[in-house]
């Protein structure tokens, strides 16, 4: 079958995504020692493209290396992707190893050439049925380490985690650590309580949304409160609604939890509002600078 997006970035060069090859001893694959962003785009325009590239620098800052391209380069490399793979809707994933060595060495080498990998994908479906009825969660002990604000390819915990949603039949595992709520094993998890909208605050037990920080803005324009405070496990089971939010499905209402009705057990208003202003968002990109 075709890949849907053939055309890739690797290292400076576009190339066909099934030619493009790197060293088995690149740290990332040896190690999880890289870093990467999703970034969903829409008609052909990424959404959020400084965020996400912020957040890149602010990853490979906190392991110890520079940034690897300037915003205008990353600007660049975008734009050749989506045109070279017919523009449209899709996502760009973009991943910053450090790099490949001869031997196996926990302690990084100073002076690798980091390798710099992007390529377009299709965003995931979204059927009809999960906005209009919400999806299942459940829950589980957050097992991560404690540097969870890095958004790193070491993601075994996330995937081991995500698999207990899988076996379940439900979409995503919602986590908790010390009884508070962290957030999902791909996304933010927002609660609604009273008609305000609490999410986690940050810490180095989450990532930082860029999907989180848009839910916030929109809220703010439709009047909603929100508030960036702890969520008890017991405010989580007992919520009005819970939303999850990632960058390639925007906000989706969770509407059971481990088998129980999450408030009316229908997708709540806070929610409904949230997402036709999303759309909105969304619909309003063409022609918005990067
Ligand atoms: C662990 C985790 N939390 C939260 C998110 C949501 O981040 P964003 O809204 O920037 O996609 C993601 C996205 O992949 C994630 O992996």
């Amino acid at each position: 079958m075709a890949d849907p997006f053939p055309l890739c970035y690797l290292n400076g060069d576009y190339l066909p995504l099934r030619e493009a090859r790197i060293s088995p001893l690149d740290r990332a694959f040896l190690f999880g020692d890289g870093v990467y962003e999703v970034i969903p785009v829409y008609a052909g325009r990424p959404f959020r493209f400084r965020p996400h590239f912020d957040r890149l620098d602010r990853s490979l800052a906190a392991l110890g290396m520079a940034p690897v391209h300037t915003r205008a380069e990353w600007e660049t490399i975008c734009r050749q992707l989506i045109a070279r793979n017919d523009g449209g809707d899709m996502y760009l994933y973009v991943q910053v190893s450090r790099g490949a060595e001869y031997g196996r060495n926990h302690a990084p080498p100073t002076g690798l050439a980091p390798t710099v990998f992007a390529y377009a994908s299709p965003l995931p479906a979204l059927p009809a049925e999960k906005l209009e009825q919400g999806v299942a969660a459940v829950t589980a002990a957050d097992t991560r380490w404690q540097r969870c604000n890095i958004k790193s390819t070491a993601l075994l915990a996330n995937v081991l985690l995500k698999q207990q949603a899988v076996e379940a039949g439900a979409h995503e595992t919602i986590l908790l650590r010390d009884g508070l709520l962290t957030e999902g094993t791909s996304t933010t998890v927002h609660v609604v309580i009273n008609g305000e909208i609490r999410t986690p605050p940050r810490s180095p037990q989450l990532l930082p949304g860029t999907t989180q920080d848009v839910v916030t803005e929109l809220a703010a324009q439709a009047g909603i409160p929100t508030r960036a405070m702890a969520v008890t496990e017991a405010q989580l089971r007992a919520a009005d609604e819970i939303f999850i939010g990632a960058a390639t499905i925007g906000p989706l209402p969770v509407t059971r939890l481990d088998g129980r009705p999450v408030g009316t057990g229908e997708p709540g208003p806070v929610w409904r509002r949230i997402r036709e202003e999303f759309e909105a968002c969304k619909a309003g990109l063409a022609g918005t600078p990067y």
